[in-house]
């Protein structure tokens, strides 16, 4: 009874974390909405302004080098701006899931796919997706294939060009379980509890926010997500879908 007593504890605390995490979420995504928003457009106008002057001074032999520097700096660091409010509209988003019956392995086959044309996945040296055909969950294709994104994008990041991103894809009865595993750099003990956090970052050029929506997509599907991470090992993250 008492071993009992002990996992329900263990249970209700886990539990609780969840909510508050959830709730932590909420209300960061509608101040976050709301800014990100009113920086959209200013932010877009920079952009442009920045675009238009480099492409202006681009074949001038005559601008002097400082200023070209300088124009460059603008559009860099314009670009990064433009990828945090990009991540922020993604996160606050308020819509509902679009639930539709998804084939798990094919939408985790196309992300690769996309990944792997565009560069993205280049920081691995191999990958490996092991699952049954034409395992089903209800769900929005568009949200989960971000969540793919996420994950694979952190694992590469945490690789550095020499490990491999393994995935399995398993079913419960009532359940699907994705789990996604590299042979990164992994997460210290003291920083796991707060990857979820939006904002939290470890790298130079992080924004904080991919796991903050990993979390909340999860969430809508009611779902769950955990993690499970040894130093200088790697890391496996493990989704639980319902079907
Ligand atoms: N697969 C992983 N391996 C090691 N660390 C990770 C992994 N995924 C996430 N992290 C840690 O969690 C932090 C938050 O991740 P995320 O929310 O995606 O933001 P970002 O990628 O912009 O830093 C990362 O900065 C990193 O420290
Ligand atoms: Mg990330």
């Amino acid at each position: 009874m008492q071993h009992n007593l002990v996992e329900r504890e263990k249970e209700l605390i886990k539990k609780n974390e969840e909510l508050l995490q959830g709730r932590k979420l909420a209300s960061i995504g509608t101040l976050a909405s709301g800014v990100a928003h009113e920086l959209n457009n200013p932010l877009n106008n920079i952009y442009l302004a920045a675009q238009i002057l480099s492409k202006e001074i681009g074949d001038q032999d005559t601008c002097p080098p400082i200023v070209k520097e300088t124009v460059k700096d603008i559009f860099s660091q314009t670009l990064r701006v433009k990828r945090i409010v990009t991540d922020l509209l993604e996160f606050s988003r308020e819509k509902e899931p679009e639930l539709k019956t998804v084939d798990i392995k094919n939408l985790i086959n196309s992300v690769l796919t996309r990944m792997e044309i565009s560069g993205e996945l280049s920081g691995a040296k191999k990958f490996n997706l092991r699952a049954a055909d034409d395992i089903r969950v209800l769900a929005d294709s568009h949200l989960l294939e971000q969540v793919f994104v996420n994950l694979f994008s952190n694992a590469v990041d945490a690789m550095e060009g020499k490990g491999f991103i393994d995935i399995e894809i398993n079913t419960r009865n009532d359940s699907v379980r994705i789990k996604v595993s590299d042979t990164g750099k992994g997460i210290s003990a003291e920083n796991i509890p707060r990857i979820f956090d939006p904002f939290f970052t470890t790298k130079e050029k992080g924004t904080g926010l991919g796991l903050a929506i990993v979390f909340s997509i999860i969430e809508k599907h009611k779902g769950k997500i955990e993690v499970d991470s040894e130093p200088h090992k790697g890391t496996t993250f493990t989704i639980t879908l319902p079907r």
